[in-house]
């Protein structure tokens, strides 16, 4: 039988409003039958039919849609075995291009000129009542800053930090809510913003009033009657302001001051205030993940400290909030501190910079909850003063964008099992709503090296794509005159972010404009957004190739030293001054990269010239590398792992130079027994270079090596979370802070990047591999080795499920695959055994006497 197993629009199953004029559909499909795949399928909405043979990034090309509408989308498929299914789905047009009747509203008599701190929160508050039966109400907001809203005490909907973190200047989220249910006859609307990133200190040099000079509000709501009648409340002077409400503080990096005793009822209320907005951004309907709330932890063990304080350990390093039930005397102070390690039995707070990240709550007497709503932490453990745990029920929140988790990777080697949560919980914790290097220091900003890099990890593990369109629209409005991509996106400058840097290229950072599309291309298909991020992709290359030529001349033009890099940033035992002088080789082998994936993308875009174009760069840059960067026997002179690691894994060699090199990694990692040498570009790629070019077992060894610095040493020392340092924690407890080698005191336990060594373990261990866009076209190809028994993956693609389980008993090697509707799998056993494989479930057997099935 045939089904429809996911049908989306805009990839989202329910709940879309969009104000996307072309909204774009995509369905996987499930049989009990094999080599399924689709034969036509028909999308109809009203009187606008289309016909297609593809399952994903179908664009809608009907008449104009009509703003605030329902659509409801039919979907019928027909497969080539004559079966057939259908589905439908509803989604809803957002404002279109109708402008907002609303005004931006603030408070006027609030001035805020402190430098380096963040605003107090201001509550907006309306009353009103409903004459008659509302049948459908939607509240349209959004926020200069961070906005919670509540209808008749209930919060409106479950999302943090709305209108969520975009590029202000060029785009503002607005959000649609339903509150036709919460409406009564009498009313009350109170909103509460906070700085958060438009206005609120953000950045390690707490630069704050980026996007505005204080907190401003918009909405409309629009209320249908059961007599056909409709109303819309706007924001303007019509709404009451005080920053007289429970949050006396509210910032990301410093936590929340919250006082329970106040009564809003006798806080002072006066007229909201027009106010002019300095930025003018696009208002469009959310179209990237909302932040929510998703795993809950309750306390692992609590004990006292010396310090007196009492510590909450959750067991978990991750980004959130805690939530607590409190027994309180009126007027007590319990102060909570986070912090994601501890030495010696105290929280380890230095990592932390100058984020306080801290929660003052004043309570009021007797039961109550507490639970910050304008601000995380990046913590594991809590620690308490001015109450007792008798009295204080913590249990704590994980709040990130709300991605789901597609994959799933496990094996019989515990360590790596581990190493695989913490790469996941790396990326849930740096997900809140902006890709961000780390959730606790005072940073958590949009560093574009670190998703460059992690991205093809992520989108095993999560469906990220709603999550990078958002964030992608920013990397394009971002995007400087020169072509060069900012090194945070959104771009706060701070300091030694100069002018100069502005327009510069930097190789790995920059590359996210091409390196993150790609990613999210492999894994869901999306055509549309490679088309879309095209001519960005081409501008930075082209700026590439600039900062490459600069005062260069003949082959010379091809290597990339100026201006700025970061070069193997984090690589161990070196510092600052040497990861950046690293730059000539990372940079080189970012533009033949680049410029190859450029000329791949040309391809598919239908762009034969281009492709050609930026096939002779890549090649070129190549070359460079390989005759000025190298030795006649492909060494570099001051040798370094990502040296080698990168013309391996960018392919830029020819078999024997690519053989020669391979050895020299090889001998470079096995004098350095076996531990990790390499910086942020070095890292994801290591150990392809390795095993794809005849290394595999020490490939394994690399992996499984658990002294520092190496994965499993993090594990050893019982990290949850993937650190930014190597030697984030050392064997004798202590930890290298980065206080004096010119980081400014940088160390985290939660950045994601070094764990994009996941995308080794689904696409060498598991052995799956997308070959074309969404795995229309795959492989699997496992690796053997470690000492590993058993290996199982699953990856939910844009197509459906695609499995690879092994075992290995006795030398028999079994595996179970999955191959999904419409697509096809490439299928190489350990013995070098290949099959061309349609749809459905297979087991395939080798050892001694060799057999094959299919179940
Ligand atoms: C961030 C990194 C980032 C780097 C760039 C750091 O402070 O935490 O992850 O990519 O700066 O230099």
């Amino acid at each position: 039988m045939l089904t429809i197993k996911r049908f989306t629009v805009n990839d989202m199953t329910v709940d879309c409003v969009t104000d996307q004029k072309q909204p774009v559909f995509s369905f996987a499909l499930e049989s009990d039958q094999q080599n399924v795949a689709l034969k036509e399928a028909t999308l109809t909405i009203g009187n606008w039919q289309r016909n297609v043979n593809t399952q994903i990034g179908i664009e809608y090309n009907g008449p104009d849609l009509e703003p605030f509408t329902v659509y409801k989308v039919i979907l019928e498929v027909t497969d080539n075995h004559g079966e057939k299914a259908t589905a439908s789905l509803s989604f809803e047009t957002g404002r279109l291009d109708t402008p907002f009747k609303a005004k931006w509203i603030t408070n006027g008599s609030y001035h805020f000129t402190e430098k380096k701190t963040s605003p107090k929160p201001m509550h907006f508050k309306r009353q009103f009542s409903c004459r008659k039966k509302v049948v459908k109400a939607r509240l349209y907001s959004t926020a200069l800053g961070i906005y919670e809203a509540k209808l008749n005490g209930e919060k409106i909907g479950a999302d943090y930090f709305a209108p969520g973190f975009t590029s202000y200047k060029h785009q503002l989220q607005y959000q649609t809510y339903d509150v036709t249910e919460q409406l009564k006859r009498s009313n009350e609307l109170l909103f509460t913003v906070a700085g958060g990133w438009a206005v609120g200190a953000f950045t390690y040099a707490r630069r704050n009033r980026v996007y505005a000079k204080r907190q401003a509000l918009l909405c409309e709501l629009h209320m249908e009657y059961e007599d056909g009648t409709k109303e819309i409340m706007t924001s303007d002077e019509s709404f009451s302001v005080t920053m007289d409400g429970h949050i006396k503080e509210a910032e990301f990096y410093n936590g929340e001051i919250y006082d329970a005793t106040v009564n809003m009822d006798e806080s002072q209320w006066e007229k909201a205030s027009i106010e002019k907005v300095k930025i003018n951004p696009e208002l469009l309907a959310q179209y990237g993940l909302p932040v929510r709330a998703k795993e809950e932890f309750k306390p692992v063990s609590c004990n006292k400290a010396e310090s007196g304080m009492w510590i909450y350990d959750f067991g978990q390093n991750f980004a959130g909030v805690i939530s607590a039930k409190i027994k309180g005397k009126k007027g007590q102070k319990i102060t909570m501190k986070h912090a994601e390690v501890l030495m010696e039995g105290e929280l380890f707070t230095e990592p932390l910079r100058s984020a306080k990240q801290e929660l003052v709550y004043i309570c009021k007497d007797g039961q109550q909850t507490y639970s910050p709503t304008m601000t995380y932490m990046g913590f594991r453990y809590v620690g308490v003063e001015g109450g007792h745990p008798e009295d204080i029920e913590l249990t704590a929140r994980a709040i990130y964008s709300n991605v789901d988790e597609t994959g799933h990777f496990e094996c019989s080697n515990t360590m790596l099992n581990q190493l695989q949560n913490n790469i996941k919980w790396g990326a849930k914790s740096n997900f809140v709503d902006i890709p961000t290097d780390c959730p606790q220091r005072d940073e958590r900003m949009g560093w574009t090296g670190d998703i460059a890099l992690f991205a093809s990890t992520a989108s095993f593990n999560f469906n990220t794509r709603r999550f990078y369109d958002k964030w992608l629209l920013d990397v394009q409005k971002e995007q400087n005159r020169g072509g060069g991509i900012p090194v945070t996106v959104p771009l706060v400058r701070v300091p030694f972010q100069w002018e100069i840097m502005i327009p510069m290229a930097v190789d790995h950072w920059g590359d996210a404009c091409i390196l993150v599309p790609w990613a999210e291309y492999l894994s869901r298909g999306d055509v549309g957004l490679l088309k879309q991020l095209y001519p960005t992709m081409k501008r930075y290359v082209k700026a590439c190739k600039f900062w490459a030529e600069l005062f260069s001349v003949g082959k010379h033009r091809r290597v990339w030293r100026l201006l700025h890099h970061y070069g193997d940033w984090v690589a161990p035992e070196a510092g600052l001054w040497t990861w950046m002088g690293r730059g000539k080789w990372t940079a080189t082998a970012s533009l033949a990269n680049t410029s190859n994936l450029l000329s791949q993308i040309a391809e598919i875009l239908d762009q034969p010239e281009d492709a050609k174009y930026y096939k002779k760069l890549s090649e070129e840059a190549s070359d460079a590398y390989r005759s000025l960067l190298m030795d006649k026997d492909c060494r570099v002179k001051k040798e370094f792992q990502t040296a080698y690691v990168l013309p391996l894994h960018y392919k830029m060699l020819n078999r024997g130079d690519a053989a020669k090199t391979a050895s020299h990694l090889a001998r470079m990692i096995k004098e350095n027994n076996y531990h990790i040498g390499t910086g942020f570009p070095g890292t994801p790629y290591v150990l392809f270079a390795l095993a794809d070019n005849g290394y595999i077992d020490e490939a394994y060894k690399m992996l499984l090596t658990d002294t520092r610095p190496s994965w499993l040493f993090q594990i050893k020392a019982g990290a949850t979370t993937i650190w930014e340092r190597w030697d984030a924690l050392r064997e004798d407890g202590t930890s290298n802070t980065g206080a004096d080698d010119g980081t400014n005191g940088m160390v985290s336990f939660n950045h994601f990047a070094n764990g994009a060594v996941g995308d080794f373990m689904y696409r060498r261990i598991a052995g799956i591999e997308p070959i074309e866009g969404g795995y229309k076209s795959f492989k699997i190809e496992p690796i053997l080795g470690g000492g590993l028994t058993y290996a199982k993956a699953e990856v939910e693609t844009a197509y459906g499920q695609v499995k690879s389980h092994w075992t290995l008993k006795n030398d028999v090697f079994t595996i179970d695959i999955h191959v999904p509707v419409g697509t096809t799998c490439y299928l190489t056993l350990p013995n070098d055994k290949t099959h061309v494989l349609g749809s459905g479930h297979y087991q395939f057997q080798e050892g001694r006497e060799e057999k094959e099935h299919a179940i």
